[in-house]
């Protein structure tokens, strides 16, 4: 067999965010999940909220000693809007949180990891929902494009790499279409005016961050579900090009090409959901695409023609033109539910070279979730996850085929390091590469780590 090998400058790492790593050992003002989690804390699992982390606010260091432990070399996390802003109209930065980031920062850094900071994970802070419905307002974009600017102030000298937002769909999907983050609203109105308002929060912190003159890029990360339409029939096709559009395209296209598909376009005018907008926002977009993309790959998305037309009487959503293919004999996740199809990583690494002009790129996250992960401790203690080992390789060879043709993909980070606290889901399937007792946060390195440790070392992921 062929040794799979990545290129020598390849970055190596691992993502977090800090609503699900940091904790509560420094007060903050709230995001939507703290308040959620007070007012309905049975939506989460086993009531376990956002305050029960892995204290990264306290134990940074010794996770950034492991990290280098494990020889990988780039970490991306999230500065919390909710932390670092003490008055979000002003714009007043929280001091002991920015020392807090500086902290962290600098500690990457001298430990030979590259910080990559993103600036929005999940995480309205609730005042903003609360006084003006978040990001459907336009208000709210002007607001974090003044925490964008502080960030980049403070910690543009050393961050090389900024993402301006994490899965802004998952977001707005769980928040406005699929009922699983607050504010709960079904709305597709609310879901189309919300991702442009976040898209066009995204290019204004592109613009002042060029503006500024910093030495780093910037760029966004997106969750694609590649879609995989049951057959070739071309009612088939439709369904999968439709939900392309609505769930991987509606930032793709803009964020790399400087516009929206037509199509999409042409889909909501005709069902007069259209968002709102300023015709000179149209250029700002155009003008600050991204320096590079990162994706989030997980699991592919199988679709196939609706079997019955909607009632024309119901709001519109885009499953009126798709709906979900349960496919027979699909590999799945016996752990976890979802589906395993690594072969989707070089199509999605394909299709950024011939699509997308060959942007670079990287895998900002991949992983598996495993439920009750406990049970696979050896008895000494150890989470042996070969199951992990199996996964992460076998994404990777598909990657590195990519590579080899000519994919502009300049790194691979796994979901996680430490298991981390998952939103609604809490603990209930871990991620990481290190465990994390939950009743002490001790940190003890599974079998993954200490594989990709000797891979990341030999530059042998066979
Ligand atoms: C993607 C998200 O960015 C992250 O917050 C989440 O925990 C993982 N997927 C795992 O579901």
């Amino acid at each position: 067999m062929n040794k799979i090998q990545f290129p020598k400058d390849f970055l190596w790492g691992t993502a977090s965010s800090g609503p699900q790593s940091e904790g509560y050992k420094h007060k903050k003002n709230d995001s939507i999940w703290d308040y959620w989690y007070k007012k309905e804390p049975e939506r989460f699992y086993n009531q376990v909220g956002p305050e029960t982390t892995s204290n990264v606010y306290e134990q940074y260091a010794e996770d950034v000693s492991i990290m280098k432990e494990l020889n990988l070399n780039s970490f991306r996390t999230s500065i919390q809007w909710s932390r670092l802003i003490k008055d979000f109209e002003t714009g007043e930065v929280d001091q002991e949180a920015a020392q807090f980031y500086n902290r962290y920062i600098d500690e990457m850094i001298a430990n030979g990891i590259e910080p990559m900071m993103n600036l929005f994970h999940f995480d309205m802070p609730y005042e903003l929902e609360q006084k003006y419905g978040g990001f459907k307002s336009r208000h709210v974009v002007d607001l974090y494009v003044k925490f964008a600017e502080a960030a980049f102030e403070l910690f543009g000298d050393r961050v090389k790499y900024w993402i301006s937002f994490n899965e802004p769909v998952a977001y707005t999907k769980g928040a406005y279409w699929h009922n699983l983050i607050y504010p709960n609203e079904m709305s597709m109105q609310s879901y189309v005016q919300a991702n442009y308002h976040i898209l066009l929060a995204h290019s204004l912190i592109v613009s002042a961050y060029r503006k500024g003159n910093y030495s780093g890029e910037i760029g966004i990360v997106v969750d694609l579900l590649p879609p995989i339409p049951r057959s070739e029939n071309p009612a088939d096709v439709e369904a999968g090009r439709i939900a392309d559009l609505f769930i991987n395209l509606i930032f793709m296209d803009p964020c790399v090409r400087g516009e929206y598909d037509q199509d999409y376009l042409n889909i909501l005018k005709k069902h007069d959901c259209m968002f709102h907008y300023h015709i000179e926002d149209l250029e700002a977009i155009k003008e600050n695409t991204v320096d590079f993309i990162g994706i989030n790959y997980y699991q592919p998305m199988r679709v196939k023609a609706r079997d019955s037309m909607p009632n024309p009487f119901s709001p519109f959503t885009p499953e009126w033109y798709y709906e979900p293919y349960e496919m027979p004999n699909r590999r799945m996740n016996e752990y976890r539910g979802w589906e395993i199809y690594p072969k989707a990583l070089y199509d999605i690494a394909m299709r950024v070279k011939n699509e997308y002009g060959n942007i670079k790129w990287y895998v900002s996250e991949n992983g598996m979730g495993v439920q009750g992960e406990e049970r696979f401790k050896n008895k000494d203690g150890f989470i042996e996850d070969d199951y992990r080992i199996d996964f992460i390789k076998e994404h990777l060879g598909w990657l590195a085929k990519a590579i080899d043709e000519g994919s502009n993909c300049f790194g691979y980070h796994l979901w996680t390091f430490v298991d981390n606290w998952s939103w609604t889901n809490a603990y209930k399937n871990r991620y990481g590469l290190v465990s994390l007792n939950l009743n002490n946060t001790e940190r003890t390195i599974k079998k993954s780590g200490n594989w990709i440790k000797e891979a990341i070392k030999n530059n042998d992921f066979s």
